[in-house]
């Protein structure tokens, strides 16, 4: 179906020249997603710069049954905010809606627009001596929207939790144009059904989120990093515990790196060192920080690892003495994900099991996952603070990246039965997209599924938001 050329003339009317795109190398960027796995096509890309214009579309859309698209930095990695290949929908992108409307430093809350950039409000919170704990490798280009719209995760989590944590209220345009202002910063509302989480993580199947209340923290004033070699994921759990108890739970990330993923970013990632002089079979990035200038933290760390040091659960360990220290332990970390990309082919598992089950999940997937692919680089780092796992497959000198993609299907498959068994989850922070949908369609509980469909029927009756996403 292309959309009437009377309909497109009333939506560049709505949001003006400065507020859409037409010409084709304008509104590349906008088609294709981060991975290069989806290409879209669509003839106009809005880019509105308030709610009301958001709003004026949605209507317009709705009543033609015109599908929208919503789009922040457009980092995704499951295709959620890739229009269709025939042109028949429309993007939204939310980029120039980027005021940060409210901040109260006494309330510790900030209300942001959609279009914010994850870095922008990070940095508004810390001019106002505050913190706003989200962070993950795209921080400088994803937008809050964005992150609200697939409940993102990062290197955080595991002291701060997911972004559904950490809102307060979100504005929501619905399909047929009606606002939903859910945006008081309250901590305590029990009067009536909690719509916010219901648009949350929804990646825009749902409605727009045009701005949400974010949850502050006080800033950290104390910073201890460091980087321990380990055995292994086994020892790198039980640390992880003996951490959290013995600092009060002061571990804001804990992020697990085998040997062979810093081997890739080493090879592929200009500016990368090798933490230690000897090669070890893993090791964990551990940070702990402190509202408070705490001279403890760091004995507190260097009691812990040499404690497990001396345990054999860990093997080396090096507390960074230097800001450029503690940045060169995060580029090792963030230069991962494109090492691997610059390796050639992958195959990503995006999974999450309870972290005490880790460790033998991991053993389990690596052997159900090497049988199929003999040969492989399993590259399995992450999160693992929170109990997730990017159980990634790199091809090496004897698997060919053709060899490894010709099964990709059959290793999806068994590792994520895998995950099914252990009660965990195939998606643990990137979405479904278009990437996951039949997964979800495959693993989700049926009761589940049909109330996600109900509440699709009920608040999208037409179809028009995000289309063939998710569900
Ligand atoms: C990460 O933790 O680095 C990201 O989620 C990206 C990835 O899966 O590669
Ligand atoms: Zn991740």
């Amino acid at each position: 179906m292309t959309i009437p050329e009377p309909v497109l003339r009333e939506l560049r009317d709505i949001v003006g020249p400065a507020g859409y795109l037409d010409q084709p190398d304008e509104m590349e960027p906008y088609l294709a997603d981060h991975r290069r796995l989806y290409r879209g096509a669509t003839p106009l890309v809005l880019r509105p710069d308030s709610t009301e214009q958001v709003a004026a579309i949605l209507a317009l859309c709705n009543e033609h049954r015109i599908g929208v698209v919503p789009q922040g930095g457009n980092t995704g990695y499951c295709g959620g905010a890739t229009p269709s290949a025939d042109g028949s929908q429309l993007v939204l992108s939310l980029s120039r809606m980027k005021r940060i409307r409210a901040l109260d430093a006494l309330d510790y809350s900030m209300v942001a627009e959609a279009g914010c950039v994850l870095a922008q409000v990070r940095a508004a919170a810390e001019a106002a001596d505050r913190l706003f704990p989200l962070n993950l490798g795209s921080a400088g280009s994803c937008q809050i929207g964005g992150n609200l719209s697939t409940n993102a995760g990062g290197t955080a989590v595991l002291r701060y939790g997911v972004m559904r944590e950490l809102v307060l209220g979100v504005e929501v345009v619905l399909a047929d144009g009606r606002v939903l202002d859910l945006l008081a910063p309250l901590r305590k509302n029990n009067a009536g059904y909690d719509l916010r989480d219901v648009f949350i993580g929804a990646e825009g199947t749902l409605g727009v989120i045009t701005a949400a209340s974010l949850k502050l923290f006080p800033r950290p004033r104390t910073v201890e990093t460091a980087l321990a070699a380990l055995p292994g994921t086994e020892a790198a759990i039980e640390l992880l515990a003996r951490l959290r108890d013995a600092s009060g739970d002061l571990v804001t990330s804990f992020e697990l790196l085998p040997r062979v993923a810093v081997e890739l970013a080493l090879i592929h990632v200009p500016g990368t060192a090798d933490p230690f002089d000897r090669p070890y079979p893993a090791y964990a990035l551990i940070e702990l920080a402190s509202a408070r200038i705490d001279p403890e933290l760091r004995q507190v760390l260097e009691r812990t690892l040499a404690q497990a040091l001396e345990a054999g659960r860990v093997l080396d360990a090096a507390l960074a003495a230097s800001l450029a220290q503690r940045e060169a332990f995060w580029r090792l970390r963030e230069s991962i994900p494109k090492a691997q990309r610059r390796a050639g082919a992958s195959l990503k598992h995006d999974v999450s099991v309870p972290v005490g089950a880790l460790a033998r999940f991991e053993r389990e997937a690596t052997a159900v996952a090497l049988a199929i692919c003999p040969g492989a680089r399993i590259v399995s780092y992450g999160h693992v603070g929170d109990g997730s796992l990017h159980f990634n497959l790199s091809p090496s000198a004897s698997l060919s990246a053709q060899a490894l993609l010709a099964r990709e299907e059959q290793v999806r498959r068994a590792v994520h039965d895998l995950v099914a068994r252990y009660r965990g989850s195939f998606s643990a922070e990137h979405g479904i997209g278009q990437l996951k949908r039949d997964e979800l369609a495959r693993y989700a509980d049926p009761v589940r599924l049909a109330l996600m469909r109900s509440l699709k029927q009920a608040l999208d009756p037409n179809g028009i938001m995000n289309p063939g996403k998710v569900l």
